[in-house]
């Protein structure tokens, strides 16, 4: 009896024993564990880097590599940095070869859950591996670092770091990225602000890799492994002497560190990225400003006139302290204008537009004031570059000596008249050609992320009629991973990447059907559970809408989430109307006008739950074979995201297409997807991009550089027929266009409360509801 009680007893121990003897070698067989909570850890054969749970404060722990024998036991990579675990949660590399990290609640995350492994490897280099039968490395942590490279890793296209979150303790996903990117370009950007970027090499080289070497130098070689730019400069610290990392910190830098391995130096960093820490964009949020006058610590301020969205943390960005329509009443001037000495609001892309020549600091002040869409200015060499919101960038800092900022400071009711402040300034220009020129060289990423689900081949046919559509018969369903492996030649055939996932091509065989699928792989972190997300997946399964790319199913396993898409014949929206060639003719126009209304309208109010696009833009329209419009990545959004009306600073859309109140501490509503489905019309009615940067110098005399204002500007002064002169087809059909326009206006209107519902939108659009004067031109003309 008593023997066989101890029975279960005894093999735990046993077990126990076989996880001690773990740690001393550094082969880790199957079996193998670790608990939170243990000081157990897989250590290299030097002892340099261990492999366990990483203690946190409040008794959480992380799945990661760190630095084993220095004080700071700096930790290099991890597993779950969104999703701490608790004491007694395990890390098991299993008898089925595969490695799970199990959390004390039960729920198990797979880190590899592939073809078995044999064994498990902590190398001497920080590189934990799992080897197959023959030896072979089949996983390793190399391939999905976090914020950190060490000495003979290689980042490699379409992989990325990613900064630790403010604040040294917190190991969670920060605001910046390095990317190692397809086009071969390697950039840090701010990318939860749809940024194009603020320090890149310009490698546009296809196949090429960041290599960080065994002698701890830092540079990138093309696919024939020649060197093609240097990071690092020239300095000695041998790796036998000292340990190397090059990590992207919570400050948006890529820096390269060392230590001396033998007195206890501490991490020196010996190179990094950016020299002037206010060059980062966003660095100091949404409306922050930043300044750094010794370019070490970074110090954030709000802007004039805005207030922190969290008071304890400065940098998560401001908002107005009170919102005030500017365009509501311009007689009114119920704001001033503060005047910041040496201070800038960079580019930020749709900010940067509208510039005035040849003015002095109160001519830059009376041209902001007079122009109610722009809420700040900054007066650069006599030029008076008037902004929109977002103000994402503002800084003081080296780069902006001599340069003046303005920005509209709301009166309060209680003290009206009493913040102006201003002074003399001198001007010195030097900083900002560099800046420009960053400008143009990234200009082209701004409207280049995006998802697609396309064949590029058949761009170049011309239109041909398909009558059957045969994706009406197939069932949301659930499909193996081989089966997607299989159908999509194994992902070999790329036709997109957006800012979730790469999308693949493929073909699915059903019965004696052919159906011609896009995969699309998230790859973004997902904040939901699985069961959440599922939830979500099923509603979106249950949509069906003729404007709408179907989703067929979805795949989740192996810690793999993968979408299934009908495939789209004839590609985006956004390269039919602005790529090279021949241009849709009018009518089809105002049909993908109408129907991606009534795909927004099916989604705001006819499915079962209400479901907002976030970032409605040509982009995310496809065409099928009769080059009928469908959105795509309906729901997504949702998908992702725990909560869609968000209450914190991430911005989820493109810039161009948001509607502004997403950058004000406002709740987001469908109507955000309205202000966008406004700009798409105008640019669908015009075929012209809602910006066109190049147009600054072509026709200088024109205000058309941001279609909106042209079109109002040109319906104020009653000469709309300025917008498409170009165009007979549409002159001829002008009372349509004309409407149409209107309704484009009553979209993009500032206060959501003014802009219609879809509903509303779609009516006007097919004639059955009459179309007011938009506010817009109400509020300039009077
Ligand atoms: C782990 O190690 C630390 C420091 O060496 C020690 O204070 C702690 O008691 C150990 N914990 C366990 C569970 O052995
Ligand atoms: C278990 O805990 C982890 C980490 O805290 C969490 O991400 C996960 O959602 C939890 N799972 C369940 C089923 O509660
Ligand atoms: C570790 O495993 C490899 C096989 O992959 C073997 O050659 C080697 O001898 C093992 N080392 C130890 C210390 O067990
Ligand atoms: C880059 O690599 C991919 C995949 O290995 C290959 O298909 C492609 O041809 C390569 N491109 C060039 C220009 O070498
Ligand atoms: C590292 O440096 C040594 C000595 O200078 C040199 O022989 C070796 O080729 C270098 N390794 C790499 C990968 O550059
Ligand atoms: C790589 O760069 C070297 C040196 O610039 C050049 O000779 C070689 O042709 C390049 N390889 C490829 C594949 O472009
Ligand atoms: C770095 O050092 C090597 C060898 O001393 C030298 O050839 C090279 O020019 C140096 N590079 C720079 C950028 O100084
Ligand atoms: C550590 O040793 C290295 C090499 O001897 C030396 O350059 C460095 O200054 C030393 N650092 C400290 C803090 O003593
Ligand atoms: C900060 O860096 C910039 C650019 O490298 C430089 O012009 C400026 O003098 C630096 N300021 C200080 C205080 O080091
Ligand atoms: C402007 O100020 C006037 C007088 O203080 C006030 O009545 C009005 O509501 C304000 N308008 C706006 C848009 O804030």
């Amino acid at each position: 009896m008593a023997a066989k009680k101890l029975l279960p007893y005894l093999l735990i121990l046993a077990l126990n024993f076989c996880g001690l003897h773990a740690q001393i070698l550094p082969n880790i067989s199957l079996g193998s564990s670790i608990t939170a909570g243990t000081n157990d850890s897989w250590r290299s054969l030097s002892g340099e880097f261990a492999f366990g749970f990483y203690p946190l404060q409040n008794n959480l722990y992380l799945m990661g590599i760190w630095f084993d024998k220095i004080p700071e036991r700096t930790l290099v990579w991890s597993a779950n940095r969104d999703t701490p675990a608790e004491a007694g949660s395990t890390i098991r590399l299993t008898f089925a070869g595969q490695l799970f990290l199990t959390y004390s609640n039960g729920s198990v995350q797979s880190v590899y859950g592939g073809a078995a492994a044999s064994l498990g490897f902590m190398e001497n280099n920080g590189n934990f591996v799992l080897k197959d039968g023959n030896s072979r490395v089949i996983w390793q942590s190399f391939d999905s670092p976090t914020d950190t490279l060490l000495p003979t890793q290689v980042l490699t296209n379409g992989q990325m770091l990613f900064s630790n979150a403010k604040g040294t303790t917190d190991y969670s996903t920060g605001n910046f990225m390095l990317e190692m990117q397809y086009d071969g370009n390697l950039v840090l950007s701010a990318y939860h602000f749809s940024d194009p970027g603020y320090w890149f090499t310009g490698t546009l080289v296809s196949n090429d890799s960041l290599v960080f070497d065994s002698n701890a130098s830092l540079y990138i070689v093309n696919s024939t492994n020649d060197v093609i730019y240097s990071l690092t400069e020239n300095f000695s610290a041998p790796t036998g002497e000292y340990y190397h990392r090059a990590t992207i910190d919570d400050m948006g830098n890529f820096q390269q560190y060392v230590y001396h391995k033998s007195n206890g130096s501490g991490w020196i960093s010996m190179w990094k990225a950016i020299h002037e820490p206010c060059l980062v964009n966003a660095v100091c949020g949404v409306n922050g400003m930043c300044s750094s006058p010794d370019n070490e610590t970074v110090t954030c301020n709000c802007i004039p006139g805005y207030i922190p969205l969290d008071p304890n943390h400065i940098s998560k960005g401001c908002h107005p302290e009170t919102v005030v329509n500017y365009c509501a009443d311009p007689s009114m001037r119920n704001f001033t204008i503060a005047v910041i000495d040496d201070a800038d609001f960079p580019f930020e892309g749709f900010a940067d537009l509208d510039r005035v020549l040849n003015v002095d600091v109160e001519g830059c002040k009376v041209a902001l004031m007079d122009d109610c869409y722009s809420i700040a200015a900054s007066l650069v060499d006599s030029r008076c570059n008037k902004k929109r919101m977002p103000l994402l960038n503002a800084r003081k800092s080296a780069s902006t000596k001599g340069i003046t900022a303005f920005v509209k400071v709301p009166l309060k009711s209680s003290n009206p008249g009493t913040q102006e402040g201003e002074k003399k300034n001198h001007f010195n220009f030097r900083a900002f050609l560099e800046i420009s020129l960053i400008v143009s060289a990234t200009l082209a990423f701004v409207f280049g992320a995006t998802a697609i689900y396309y064949h590029p081949a058949t761009r170049k046919f011309v239109r041909r009629k398909h009558s059957s559509d045969t994706t009406i018969g197939v069932n949301f369903r659930e499909f193996k991973y081989v089966e997607l492996h299989e159908a999509t030649n194994g992902f070999s055939k790329t036709v997109g990447r957006g800012s979730s996932g790469k999308v693949y091509s493929g073909v699915l065989s059903l019965k004696n059907m052919r159906i011609e699928i896009a995969v699309k792989k998230l790859e973004k972190e997902i904040e939901k559970s699985e069961e959440e997300f599922m939830t979500e997946l099923k509603i979106i399964g249950r949509t069906y809408h003729k404007n709408l790319v179907r989703l067929l199913g979805y795949c989740v396993e192996n810690n793999q989430r993968l979408l299934v898409y009908e495939l789209m014949a004839n590609g985006t929206l956004s390269d039919l109307l602005f790529e090279e060639g021949e241009r849709p003719s009018w009518v089809p126009r105002a049909e993908m006008v109408l129907g991606i209304s009534r795909g927004l309208l099916y989604f705001h109010e006819e499915c079962e739950t209400q479901i907002i696009h976030c970032d409605v833009k040509p982009q995310n329209v496809l065409l099928d074979a009769n080059y009928s419009a469908k959105i795509a990545d309906f729901g997504l959004s949702k998908l992702l995201n725990k909560d869609q009306t968000r209450t914190d600073t991430n911005v989820r859309g493109t810039m161009g297409y948001l509607a502004p109140e997403w950058l004000r501490n406002a709740p987001v509503t469908s109507k955000v997807d309205v202000y966008s489905f406004g700009v798409v019309l105008l640019e669908i009615l015009c075929c012209r991009r809602h910006i066109e940067l190049n147009r600054v110098e072509e026709e200088s005399e024109e205000d058309d550089l941001v279609l909106s204002d042209w079109v109002v500007s040109c319906m104020m002064k009653g000469k709309l027929e300025m917008v498409v002169r170009h165009d007979p087809e549409v002159l001829s059909d002008f009372k349509r266009f004309e409407r149409m326009a209107m309704v484009g206006i009553w979209c993009i209107h500032p206060d959501p409360v003014l802009r219609p519902s879809m509903k509303k939108v779609t009516q006007m659009l097919e004639a059955t509801s009459e179309v007011g004067i938009p506010p817009l031109l109400h509020d300039q003309m009077s």
